[in-house]
C-alpha cells in the first residue's frame, strides 16, 4: 500500500470511488495530453466542452431522462436552490406545497418564506422528531409544485417510494441519494444535488429540470438565479466549476462501466444497509433512530447506551482505522453514511468493529 486511507463513512464531503481517484491524480499535471492541469484549461475549450458532455449524457442515461429534461450544472450548493426553486417557479399567485421531513426541508420552507412566496407545509413529521416520512400525502391540485427532500440525511429516513401528487410536479432535493438507486423521472419537475456526497466534490449542484417548467420563469430575476440562463448555455453561462464536474463526469463513468448502472447500484447499496440494519436490530446495546418503514439505504443512524459510550465508539473506530461515524452536531448519537463509493468490505469492516466494541463495552 502507497498510502494510508481510511474506511470513510463522513455524511458530505464522503468517499470517491478510489478508482475516481487514482484516475485523477494520474491526469493531474497533464490532462488529455494537453499539457495543463484540468484545473488550468479553459471552460470554453474542446476539452472541457468533451468533459461536460459527457457528463450530461451519462447522467441521462443512468437516469433514464427523455429530451425533455436539461441537466445542468450550478453552484451554490444544494442551498441556493432552496431560494431558486422559489424564485423561479412561485411568480404568480399560485402556491406551492412542502413536505418538512427534517432539516433540509426546513430550511427550503424558510428561503421560499423568506422571499415572500404562498406556501403550504402540507405533511410534516417534525412532531415525531423527524424520526419517519409521513403518509397519506395530499397534495393540493393547485400547487405550483411539491418540493420533498428524499434522503434526510440527518435523521437517516429517506422515501421508499414517491407520493403520488397526480400532475403536480415533484420537486426533489436528492442531494443525499441521488444516483443511488433507480429512479421513474416521469414525476418530477426538478431535481437538485448537492455533488459532494454522492456524485463527486463539492462545489457543483446537479440540476434536472424539465422543459416545460422553464416556461414560467420570470424575466426580470437577476440572470445567474435564472435556470434559463444555464438552460440557455449548456451550463456555461459564466466560469464552471470546471474540476468538480470533471470528478463528477468520473464518478458517472464508473457508475455506468464498473458498477454497471444503477440496478447494480441499489442492489449494492441494499445490501449494504441490510447488512448493518441487521447488526443494529439482533442488538440491544445499538438503537436505530429511523422508523423501520423509513429508514434510509444512504445514512445509517443509531445510538448506543449513553453518550459517554457514543463517544468512546466514535474514538475506538478512528483508531481502527474507521472515520465520520459521529452523529450530526443537531442530533448527536452516531451515523455511518455509506453512499454508493463506500465498499461492501468497508461495511463488514465496520460490522466486525461493531461486535468487537459491544463484546468489549456492552
Ligand atoms: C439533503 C441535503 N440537502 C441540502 C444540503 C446542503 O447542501 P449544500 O451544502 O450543497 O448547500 C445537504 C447537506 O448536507 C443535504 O444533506
Amino acid at each position: 500500500m502507497k498510502y494510508q486511507r481510511i474506511y470513510n463513512f463522513n455524511p458530505g464531503p464522503a468517499a470517491l470511488p478510489l478508482d475516481v481517484l487514482e484516475e485523477i491524480k494520474a491526469s493531474f499535471l497533464n490532462y488529455a495530453g494537453a499539457g495543463m492541469s484540468i484545473t488550468e484549461i479553459s471552460h470554453r475549450s474542446k476539452l472541457f466542452d468533451d468533459i461536460i458532455n459527457d457528463a450530461v449524457d451519462r447522467t441521462r442515461r443512468l437516469l433514464n431522462l427523455g429530451a425533455d429534461y436539461h441537466v445542468l450544472f450550478l453552484q451554490g450548493g444544494a442551498s441556493l436552490q432552496f431560494s431558486m426553486v422559489p424564485m423561479n417557479f412561485l411568480t404568480g399567485d399560485m402556491p406551492a406545497d412542502y413536505i418538512n421531513t427534517g432539516t433540509w426541508s426546513t430550511k427550503a420552507i424558510k428561503e421560499a418564506r423568506i422571499l415572500n412566496k404562498p406556501i403550504r407545509v402540507i405533511a410534516s413529521s417534525e412532531d415525531r422528531g423527524f424520526s419517519l416520512i409521513p403518509g397519506n400525502i395530499q397534495a393540493n391540485a393547485d400547487a405550483a409544485y411539491v418540493h420533498l427532500t428524499s434522503n434526510n440525511t440527518i435523521k437517516g429516513t429517506q422515501w421508499p417510494v414517491f407520493p403520488d401528487v397526480g400532475r403536480v410536479p415533484l420537486i426533489a432535493d436528492m442531494s443525499s441519494d441521488i444516483l443511488s438507486r433507480t429512479l421513474d423521472p416521469a414525476p418530477f419537475g426538478l431535481i437538485y444535488a448537492g455533488a459532494q456526497k454522492n456524485i463527486g466534490p463539492a462545489g457543483v449542484c446537479l440540476v434536472i429540470v424539465r422543459k416545460d417548467m422553464l416556461e414560467q420563469v420570470p424575466d426580470d430575476l437577476p440572470t445567474a438565479l435564472k435556470y434559463t440562463t444555464y438552460a440557455a448555455s449548456n451550463s456555461l453561462y459564466n466560469t464552471p466549476p470546471c474540476f468538480a464536474i470533471y470528478a463528477v463526469q468520473l464518478v458517472l463513468k464508473w457508475l455506468e462501466e464498473t458498477v454497471g448502472g444503477l440496478e447494480q447500484m441499489e442492489a449494492l447499496n441494499r445490501e449494504k444497509a441490510d447488512r448493518l440494519y441487521r447488526i443494529i436490530d439482533q442488538s440491544d446495546f445499538y438503537r436505530g433512530t429511523a422508523d423501520k418503514g423509513s429508514r434510509s439505504m444512504m445514512n445509517v443512524t443509531f445510538r448506543l447506551p449513553s453518550e459517554e459510550l457514543e463517544q468512546a465508539f466514535v474514538q475506538k473506530a478512528l483508531e481502527n482505522n474507521i472515520g465520520g461515524l459521529k452523529g450530526h452536531r443537531s442530533v448527536g448519537g452516531c451515523r455511518a453514511s455509506i453512499y454508493n463509493a463506500v465498499t461492501l468490505e468497508a461495511v463488514d469492516v465496520l460490522i466486525d468493529f461493531m461486535q468487537t466494541f459491544e463484546k468489549q463495552r456492552g
